[in-house]
């Protein structure tokens, strides 16, 4: 069951630039390919791997998960989804979810939901959807739309209408297009797939202030730096906002697919039996993992430890005075190191060295730990890292 690189290519789509080691399996905070190579992890799976490999808790689980009942379809309500769902709102603060598989598919529930309150509520015409300029929101149809890049806006026309992109920290650009048809605004509270790009705390509060007298909702997309990625519950806790809709995924499920739409009490009632709908969603497998990230990941000892490893991560970065680092960007262990050389090639020369390390756009290296990373195993990537910076030409 050995397959090389180029073999494996003959059977599955070519629609990602695949990295060159075939990963065989994983444990703690380490890869291993197919020849026994190990690799310090500094990727999660993008973000998704928040306990690590072969998390003994995750493991046990949804082990016993899948021996107990794999699947029932949402006709039936489940233990396990129920409890996820009662203690994923709690932590989130929110009211009601929707759970799905995915991130984009749990921001098309975002859109839907906020088109149909205000359907409801308004009527025809005030379905717009606003979000940033260099967003990133997933690879559906509508999900690329919302998405602000236009390198994504290619070969799949017709997109749907009523989407508008607002400048990232650009306040009077978002008064400017916060016009009457406007029923929402998506925000990632750090730009991710975008190059790693916190949006400004005034800017996200004046957006907020201005949304709340226009019942323009907010949906957060935390789909990326969501589920204790920042040291908080999600990226826009470190804001001080309060959100209408949030979008998780990723990290939720540390390793099984799973995504949610988070409701507000205002829009908790909004979609009514047969508005919408998804056969896997809330599947109680994914959903049995999701409760032991809430459980390991989202309280506040868990999160101050991951604003500490970010802290550090961020010291020793600039202790460094590496010439070839521009800037270092990001919240907790989310971070974007802005390069002067390609991070393509960064990131080819650390696998050789046994780190695997993710870029965002063409200028930013991206790093991504599993959320339960020791200090000394980032130091020891850390200095993989700089010791690359230090060689490359
Ligand atoms: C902010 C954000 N939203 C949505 C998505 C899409 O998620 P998925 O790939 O699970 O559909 C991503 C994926 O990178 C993301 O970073």
């Amino acid at each position: 069951m050995l397959y090389d690189f180029n073999e494996a290519k003959e059977h599955l789509v070519n629609s990602y630039g695949v990295l060159e080691p075939i990963i065989s399996y994983g444990d703690g905070v380490y890869l291993y390919d197919t020849s026994e190579n190990k690799y310090l992890d500094f990727t999660s799976g993008i973000g998704v791997n928040s306990l690590g490999y072969n998390n003994e808790a995750w493991v046990e689980a949804t082990t016993k998960q899948i021996k107990t009942l794999q699947h029932a379809s949402n006709l039936f309500y489940n233990p396990t989804t129920v409890e996820l769902a009662k203690k994923l709102t709690e932590s989130a603060k929110m009211s009601k979810v929707f759970l799905a598989n995915s991130g984009a598919e749990a921001n098309e529930g975002a859109i839907k939901l906020a088109r149909k309150y205000s359907y409801d509520k308004y009527g025809e015409g005030r379905h717009k959807i606003l979000s940033l300029v260099q967003s990133f929101h997933g690879r559906t149809i509508t999900t690329l739309k919302a998405t602000g890049q236009n390198k994504f806006h290619n070969y799949f026309f017709p997109f749907p209408d009523g989407f508008d992109y607002v400048k990232a920290n650009d306040l009077e650009d978002f008064k400017e297009k916060a016009t009457s048809d406007v029923c929402a605004i998506m925000l990632e509270a750090i730009q991710g797939e975008g190059g790693v790009i916190p949006l400004d705390k005034t800017f996200v509060q004046d957006v907020v202030n201005v949304c709340k007298k226009k019942d323009i909702l907010i949906i957060f997309d935390e789909v990326q730096c969501g589920i204790g990625r920042t040291g908080k519950m999600f990226g826009y806790n470190n804001f001080d906002v309060e959100a209408d809709i949030v979008s998780v995924a990723k990290g939720l499920g540390a390793g099984l697919p799973i995504g949610g739409v988070l409701c507000a009490e205002k829009v908790s009632n909004v979609f009514g039996p047969g508005d919408h709908g998804s056969t896997f969603g809330g599947n109680p497998v994914a959903a049995s993992g999701a409760l032991v990230v809430l459980d390991k990941i989202c309280n506040e000892n868990s999160f101050n430890e991951i604003s500490e490893k970010g802290a550090y991560i961020r010291e020793l970065l600039i202790q460094s005075k590496n010439p070839q680092i521009v800037d270092i960007r990001g919240m907790g262990l989310m971070i974007g190191i802005k390069t002067k050389c390609t991070p393509s090639i960064v990131q080819k020369e650390c696998i050789k060295n046994g780190l695997l390390i993710l870029t965002a756009g063409k200028d930013v290296v991206r790093l991504l730990p599993p959320l339960v990373i020791t200090k000394d195993e980032l130091k020891h990537g850390i200095d993989i890292l700089l010791n690359i910076l230090d060689n490359i030409k």
